[in-house]
């Protein structure tokens, strides 16, 4: 069968069999490998990406499901370079060790934040309550998301990066869509 999506701003139309999941056809079809396949039972959630805005879980979405749909994966976050505040907090508050979470967790975080732009840290562990981390305790997830929700987008990088020496510094961007 045919099908049409928007992937990070890309119209995408590809012919696929009707059993393909979401998360095989961004991973193999699109070579977008940053959409990561763990657990594969619908658990780990280190699969989300955003369909309309929303997080789902990828290996539970046929990808003929998401035909017409708008799509965004860990890939779609930084824009024209710039670092999605979310990705910039993960760095700033090292929300991640191993990574394997990661691009799930940026997702709906960014999700979170673009309905509610200021949560406490239950609603973000709430938004993040189907998503395992191993590695991190999520107490840094939560200050993650936390700095992001106070560096908006648009916030101003050179004068944030000359008033906070707490950075880690490094090239975020390659580790937190890999
Ligand atoms: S791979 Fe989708 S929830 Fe684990
Ligand atoms: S950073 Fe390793 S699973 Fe979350």
């Amino acid at each position: 069968m045919q099908m049409s999506m928007t992937v990070n701003g890309d119209r995408v139309t590809r012919e696929i069999e009707p059993r393909v999941l979401l998360v095989h056809f961004i991973r193999e079809n699109l070579g977008l490998t940053g959409t990561h396949w763990g657990c594969d039972t619908s658990n780990c959630g280190t699969c989300v990406v955003l369909m309309d805005g929303q997080p789902v879980k990828s290996c539970t979405v046929l990808a003929a499901m998401a035909d017409g749909h708008d799509i965004r994966t860990v890939e779609g976050l930084a824009v024209g370079g710039t670092l999605d505040p979310v990705q910039q907090g993960f760095m700033e508050e090292h929300g991640l060790q191993c990574g394997f979470c990661t691009p799930g967790m940026m997702l709906t975080a960014r999700a979170l934040l673009d309905r509610n732009p200021h949560p406490d840290d239950a609603e973000i562990r709430q938004a993040i309550s189907g998503q395992i981390c191993r590695c991190t305790g999520y107490a840094t997830i939560v200050r993650s998301v936390q700095w992001a929700a106070a560096h908006p987008p648009g916030w101003d990088t050179e004068t944030d990066a000359e008033t906070d020496d707490g950075g880690a510094g490094g090239t975020i961007a390659e580790e937190v869509t890999a």
